[in-house]
C-alpha cells in the first residue's frame, strides 16, 4: 500500500515529487524517496535520496541537496518485506537502474538466490530490489538500449502484485511503468505526463488519466505514452476525464474512508493469502515465522476490540484444525490475573496497529515468563512486532477509518493460515482436507465483492430500522464473534446501543428485552447449528421481535421467518466469518451515514490506544 507518483516533463522534478508525495502520504509513511536522472554535457546520472520516517525527514534532506532533473520518480512506503529503515526506502537503485514498487512478489526468495548466485549483491531485505537487479540485467543482455524490453522480460520472471515505475540512465527521457494487482494510473498533460499509484497525487496537473489494467506496461515520455501488454502487443485505450473533487480523490470517489476500507476488503485478503497457500502440497505458509509446533502445548490468543473478536474466531479454528487447545483474553484484563504461561506454551498477539498498550504489556509478560510470542499486526515494525519473537502481517495496508473493517477481514485470513499451517503439522488436518479448505479459502476474495455488491439492499435495510434504540445481534459457533463484531460496528459509529450474543444464550436473559421495537441481527449461515438458530428465531419471532437474517443464498426457509433475509454466498463453515461480517459492517455503516455521525473519526474513539 505504498504511494507512488512519476514525471516526466520540462519542468524540475522534485518539487512535483514532493508535493505528490504529500497527497499520498496516507497510504504509507515508514520511509520515502526520490530518484531524479540528473543530466548534462557528461552524461546521465541517477541521484536518489531516502530515508526512514515521514516524508518531512526526505524534505530535510532535500533542502540540503535537490537533485535537479526533468525526469523523476517518488515513493513513500508502507512496509510489508523488510522492516522500515533507510536501507529498505525506495528508490532501489541495481547498476544504473532505479525502481519504485508498490505490491507484494510472491517467489522473491528464489529469485533472490538466483540473483545472488548470478554474483549479484542486495543491499536490502525489500523485494523490490530483486525487480531493480532483474531489469538492470536484462538491460545488460540486451546492449543497454531498450528498457521498454528489459521490464518486460524482467517481470516475466515476476509472480505476485506490483505497481513499479523504472528508470535507467540510459534512457534519460522515459520512465517505464507497470501494473499487476496493484493501482496505477497515468496522468497525461501538455508537454509532459505523470505516473501515480492514486489519483490525488497528480490531480493539480491533469484530469486527463488513463488507468493501467492488469498486465499492461506505459513508456511515458514527455511527448507522449505507450502502453503494451506483457507480451509487447501493443494496447490503445482512450483517457478518462476525472470529475472528482481532492477530498473525494482521497478517498477513491467513497464518500468515507470507512465505505472504501470495506471495499477493499477483496483485495487486502487476496494479499494477505498471496504466496502463502498451496494447493498441491495442501499446506500453508507462514513466511519465516516458526510456531515450534511440536513444542507447543497451549496457545493463548490476547488482542483487544475487534481483533480480539478475530481472536475468538481464531481459537476455533485452530482448536477444530489442530486440535490444540487455545484460550482467548483481553489484554486489558490478561496481565492482572498473574496469567499460567510459560515454557511450551504460545502467545499469539493480534493487533491492527501494533501499538496498543494492553497487548504489548501482555507480549512483554509472557515472554518474560519465558512462552514463545508470535503476532498477527498489520503495521510492520510497530512496537508488538518489535517486542515479539516473531510476527506474521496482515497485508491491509493502512487502514484509516477508526472502525476497523479490511483489518478485521485479513486477521481472520491470517488466523486461518495459522491454523491449517498447525493442523498439518499436528496430523488433524489431512491432506485431502487441506487442499480442499484452501481451495475454498482462494474463492474467499471474489465471494467478499458480491456480498458488498448487496450494498443497495443493505441500504434499504439500514433505513427501515435505523431509528431503532437498541439492536441484539445472534450468532453461533465462529459466527458467535461475528455477533460481537456486529455489535460493536453499530455501536461505535452510529451510537446505537447494541449486544452481541450466542444465539443458544438468548434464552438465558436478552430474551427479556425483545419487542416489536427490537431488530435482531442473526446470522444463520447453512451448516452445523443452522437448525438449532432456527428454533432460536422462531422465539424472537414469536415475541414479536424484527429479524434482519444474514442466510445462505438458496436457503427457502429463511424467509419465513425473517423480516429481512441478505443472502450471501455459500462457504465451509470454517470460512464464513470472512463473508457473514461483510453485511454487518455495512449495515452499521449506512445505519450512521443516515443519522450523520462522524464515520470516520467516531466521538470518543481512537485508532491506536497507547494508554492502558
Ligand atoms: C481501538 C480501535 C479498535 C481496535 C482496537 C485494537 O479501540 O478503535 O478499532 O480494534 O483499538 O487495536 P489494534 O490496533 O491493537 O488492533
Amino acid at each position: 500500500m505504498c504511494g507512488i507518483i512519476g514525471y516526466v516533463g520540462e519542468k524540475e522534478c522534485t518539487p512535483i515529487l514532493i508535493e505528490g508525495l504529500r497527497k499520498l502520504e496516507y497510504r504509507g509513511y515508514d520511509s520515502a524517496g526520490v530518484a531524479v536522472l540528473e543530466t548534462d554535457s557528461q552524461g546521465t546520472r541517477t541521484q536518489v535520496i531516502r530515508c526512514r520516517g515521514k516524508l518531512s525527514n526526505l524534505e530535510n534532506l532535500l533542502r540540503k541537496d535537490q537533485p535537479s532533473g526533468l525526469v523523476g520518480i517518488g515513493h513513500t512506503r508502507w512496509a510489508t518485506h523488510g522492516r522500515p529503515s533507510d536501507e529498505n526506502a525506495h528508490p532501489h537503485k541495481a547498476g544504473q537502474v532505479s525502481v519504485i514498487h508498490n505490491g507484494i512478489i510472491e517467489n522473491h526468495l528464489s529469485l533472490r538466490n538466483q540473483l545472488r548466485a548470478d554474483g549479484r549483491v542486495f543491499s536490502s531485505e525489500t523485494d523490490t530490489e530483486i525487480i531493480a537487479h532483474l531489469i538492470d540485467e536484462e538491460l545488460k543482455k540486451s546492449g543497454g538500449d531498450n528498457l521498454r524490453e528489459a521490464v518486460r522480460r524482467a517481470l516475466k520472471q515476476v509472480r505476485g502484485a506490483y505497481a513499479i515505475c523504472v528508470l535507467a540512465e540510459s534512457a534519460p527521457d522515459q520512465i517505464i511503468a507497470a501494473k499487476n494487482a496493484s493501482p496505477l494510473v497515468l496522468g497525461l498533460g501538455d508537454g509532459e505526463n505523470f505516473i501515480a499509484s492514486d489519483v490525488p497525487a497528480i490531480l493539480a496537473h491533469t484530469r486527463k488519466m488513463l488507468f493501467l489494467e492488469e498486465g499492461e506496461i506505459a513508456d511515458v515520455r514527455k511527448t507522449g505514452i505507450e502502453v503494451c501488454d506483457l507480451e509487447g502487443k501493443r494496447i490503445e485505450r482512450a483517457p478518462k476525464e476525472i470529475t472528482w473533487s481532492a477530498v473525494s480523490a482521497e478517498k477513491e470517489g467513497y464518500k468515507h474512508f470507512m465505505f472504501k476500507e470495506i471495499h477493499e476488503q477483496a483485495r487486502a485478503v487476496t494479499d494477505t493469502l498471496r504466496g502463502r497457500l498451496s494447493v498441491e502440497s495442501a499446506d500453508a505458509f507462514l513466511d519465516d515465522v516458526d510456531l515450534a509446533v511440536a513444542d507447543t502445548k497451549k496457545i493463548t490468543i490476547v488482542a483487544c476490540g475487534t481483533s480480539w473478536h478475530a481472536g475468538l474466531v481464531g481459537k476455533f479454528l485452530i482448536e477444530q484444525l489442530s486440535r490444540i487447545p487455545v484460550e482467548v483474553d483481553l489484554a486489558s484484563e490478561y496481565r492482572y490475573r498473574e496469567p499460567i504461561i510459560g515454557k511450551g506454551d504460545l502467545l499469539l498477539s493480534i493487533s491492527q496497529s501494533g501499538e496498543t498498550a494492553d497487548t504489548l504489556a501482555a507480549v512483554k509478560e509472557a515472554r518474560q515468563k519465558g512462552a514463545r510470542t508470535i503476532c498477527i499486526a498489520n503495521v510492520v515494525d510497530s512496537s508488538i512486532p518489535r517486542a515479539s519473537h516473531a510476527s506474521l502481517y496482515t497485508h491491509a495496508g493502512p487502514e484509516i477509518g477508526v472502525a476497523s473493517t479490511k483489518a478485521f477481514t485479513t486477521q481472520l485470513a491470517a488466523l486461518t493460515l495459522v491454523a491449517i499451517h498447525l493442523g498439518r503439522r499436528t496430523g488433524h488436518l489431512s491432506e485431502a482436507k487441506a487442499s480442499e479448505l484452501i481451495k475454498e479459502l482462494l474463492l474467499i476474495p471474489s465471494k467478499m465483492s458480491d456480498i458488498v455488491g448487496l450494498a443497495p439492499q443493505i441500504q434499504v435495510i439500514a433505513r427501515r430500522y435505523g431509528q431503532a434504540r437498541d439492536f441484539l445481534f445472534l450468532g453461533r459457533g465462529n459466527n458467535y464473534p461475528i455477533a460481537l463484531e456486529g455489535a460493536l460496528k453499530l455501536k461505535e459509529i452510529s451510537y446505537i446501543h447494541a449486544e452481541g450474543y450466542p444465539s443458544g444464550e438468548m434464552k438465558h436473559g436478552p430474551i427479556a428485552l425483545i419487542d416489536v421495537h427490537m431488530p435482531v441481527v442473526v446470522l444463520a449461515p447453512k451448516g452445523p447449528g443452522y437448525d438449532k438458530v432456527m428454533s432460536n428465531l422462531a422465539e424472537v419471532k414469536a415475541r414479536e421481535g424484527k429479524i434482519i437474517a444474514v442466510a445462505t443464498r438458496g436457503d427457502k426457509d429463511i424467509g419465513t421467518v425473517a423480516d429481512e433475509a441478505i443472502l450471501i454466498p455459500d462457504a465451509p463453515s470454517f470460512l464464513q466469518p470472512l463473508l457473514t461480517v461483510l453485511p454487518l459492517q455495512l449495515l452499521a455503516y449506512y445505519v450512521a451515514d443516515f443519522k450523520g455521525t462522524d464515520i470516520d473519526q467516531p466521538r470518543n474513539l481512537a485508532k491506536s490506544v497507547t494508554v492502558e
